[in-house]
Formats: C-alpha cells, structure tokens, sequence
C-alpha cells in the first residue's frame, strides 16, 4: 500500500495564472520569494509576480542568493533571513533550484531545531510543517517538476553530494503551483533542451521502476507523449506558448508521476556526475540517458518491454534510437567524455562508483545495481559505448 498525491492542493494553469497570486489565503500576508540569482529580475518577471501580490495587499521580500545547483549554504542563510521577515508564503520561482531551495529554506524554517541535512532525510518524519507558512511555486522551466514532487535537492560542496529532502506522506508537495508559460519563453535553447530532457526522464524512469503503479503509469505516459512532441518546439520557436505550456505540463505530470513511484539509474549516474564535476543535472540525465535504456533493456526484459511500449507511443520502437535521435536534433552530447576530462574520470573512478551505489534514485532501478553495474554503467555513459 501506498499513498498516492496527484500534484499540489491548488494548480493554475495556462497564460495568466500567475493572477492566481492574488487569491493566497494569508493572514500576515508576508511572501518570502526565492530565486536562483538576478535573472527573473533582470527579464521583469520578477515585477509581474510583485504587482500581482502588492495588488493584493502583500509585503515581500527577495532572495536573490540561491546557486544553479543550490547548496547547503544558501539554504542556511535563507532560513536566518526568513526569521527576520517571518513569511507566512515562501514563493519559489525560477527553475528547480530556486523551487527546491524555496522548499528546504521552508523545512527549516518551519523546524530550527534540525541543524543538518542529514536530520531532514527519511525515514525520519519533518516534525512542524505548514505551521509558520505554506509553499507556492512558479517554474520558468519545464525540467524538475518541483512545483509538484515531495521532495527538494540540496548539494553539500564540502561532501559534492546531493541530499533529497523528502517526506514520504507528501507534506513537501507545494500548496500551490502557477504554471504559467510566458516565465517560460525566455529560457534559453541550451536550457529548455537540458532542462526538457530532464522531465522525459523522470517519465521514462517512472514507467520502468518496479515502483511503478497505473497512477505513476497514466502520468508518465502523458508526460512522456507531451514532451517528446513538444521538446523541439520549444527548442526551435521559444515564444511558442502552446509548446511551451505543454512542455511545463509534462514536466509537471512526470513530477507527480516519479513522487508516486521513483527514478532509477539514470539519474544515480546523472547526480554523480553532476555532484562532482558541476554538470547541470538536466543535460547530466540527457547525456547518460541512452546508456541506461540500454543497460536496462539488456538486463531486463520487462524494462524492454515498458521501454518499447514509450517508443509505440510516439510512432516508434526503438526507444534509445528515439533519444539519440532527440538528442541530436537538440545538440546535446553523446557522452560525458565531451564534459569531464578523462584523466579526472580514472582518478575519481572507485569514488564515482561508490557515489552511484549510495545515490538516493539508484535503488529503485529495475536492474540491482551492484559494484560491477555501477562501474558498467559509468564507463557506458563516460565513454559513449
Ligand atoms: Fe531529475
């Protein structure tokens, strides 16, 4: 038994929902609003989200700090700032590092007694949350998901490891998400495309889990058939609204469909590659992706059977000839060995292999994976073979 949450209590979707501000059920009505760096005040996005919550009677604060990748850093001093301003909404805004970081400054916000990620992490059970504040999310990326997942990434730079924040029971899905696509149509094809492989993978890994149930199943498919559409669309015509929303509600879906089951071993690789050698986690996933569909289809065959029924989906039957080919037409690399210098790869090896065993999304990959797999694995996505 499990239980299943289908998304955040409220969704509002399509061009205009960032009006939706307005209506945030709040007595103090104090937004505490966090960011990955300058960007969405730079392009005046930032200014939409303001004039709709000053209209509305808010008094907010920014948080400008957050990293691309956010650390345990950042989070600390977000937490220290909030208790000055004492929020009663944390907004995150921007793609998946501004909303994780939104979501784990909120978890210690909300809890001073922990002191350490560590304390944060399953099975342990977040004591207070939704008590000081509630959490709204606005992604200006289609990747992560977040404004919909039960759980938050945070990267310790001391460790280079990435600890998920989770809570089992879905108390870290944000109260509210606005999915508007207009934030979207700025994003960069560099990043629409790492970001947009990101999502097809939470769907891909979603549907091949043993985790997998019909709920993960019907979200992942839905996220799979709108993204692989319209992931170029977006690439080639940015101010395109309708791929555009489409390719944020597919990021969504497949958000909500990998919080109602889990990854596998293409985003254990991914994060350790990503974790050590600072490569985005989206063009990290879409690089080793190919490789892990080939790893899993030979040691599996109900992983080759569920990765066949994707390709039917959108016409095809091979479905890592389908991500190549994607993957191509979106110029991305074929391998990390284009990314983290070989000499770097072969010291760090063993270390490498470790991190891939102990990452959070690798046990739930069809195909256990034990030391020889995971130095397989590693040398197929490093070397391209
Ligand atoms: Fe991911």
């Amino acid at each position: 038994m499990r239980q299943i949450k289908l998304g955040s209590d409220k969704m509002y979707f399509g061009e205009g929902a960032v009006q939706a501000l307005a209506d945030l059920p709040a007595e103090r009505k104090r937004a505490y609003i966090v960011m990955s760096g300058t960007i969405q005040e730079e392009l005046g996005q930032l200014k939409v989200v303001t004039d709709v919550l000053e209209s509305a009677g808010f008094v907010w604060k920014a948080n400008t700090d957050v990293e691309p990748e956010p650390c345990w850093g950042s989070i600390q001093r977000g937490v220290e700032d909030m208790k000055t301003f004492e929020p009663d909404w944390v907004i995150g805004f921007g793609g998946g590092s501004a909303m994780d970081a939104a979501k784990a400054m909120w978890v210690f916000y909300e809890n001073p007694q922990y002191k350490t990620l560590e304390e944060v992490m399953p099975p342990t059970v977040i004591e207070n949350l939704k008590v000081k504040a509630r959490v709204c999310c606005i992604p200006t990326s289609a990747g992560t998901g977040s404004e919909c997942t039960r759980a938050a990434l945070i990267k310790d730079p001391v460790q280079k490891r990435k600890y998920s924040i989770r809570d089992y029971n879905g108390r870290l899905v944000p109260d509210v998400a606005i999915i508007d696509p207009v934030f979207s149509t700025t994003m960069p094809r560099r990043g629409t495309a790492g970001c947009g492989m990101d999502a097809l993978t939470h769907a891909i890994e979603s549907y091949v889990t043993p985790l997998a149930n019909p709920f993960s199943d019907s979200l992942a498919i839905g996220a799979w058939i709108y993204g692989y559409k319209n992931l170029p669309v977006c690439c080639d015509d940015p101010q395109n609204l309708e791929a555009r929303g489409n390719m944020l509600a597919a990021s969504c879906l497949a958000g909500i469909a990998f919080s109602n089951c889990a990854l596998g071993i293409c985003h254990g690789v991914a994060h350790t590659f990503g974790a050590t050698y600072g490569i985005g986690h989206g063009l990290a996933n879409g690089v080793v992706l190919p490789y892990s569909i080939a790893f899993n289809s030979e040691h599996d065959e109900r992983s080759a059977q569920r990765y066949e029924e994707l390709a039917s989906f959108v016409g095809k039957t091979d479905l890592q000839k389908v991500i190549v080919d994607l993957k191509e037409q979106l110029d991305m690399p074929v391998s990390m060995k284009e990314l983290v210098a070989e000499a770097d790869f072969k010291r760090d090896f063993d270390v490498l292999v470790q991190k891939v065993i102990t990452d959070v999304a690798t046990p739930a990959n069809p195909v256990k994976i034990d030391e020889n797999y995971a130095a397989e694995m590693l040398r197929r996505a490093y070397y391209g073979e």
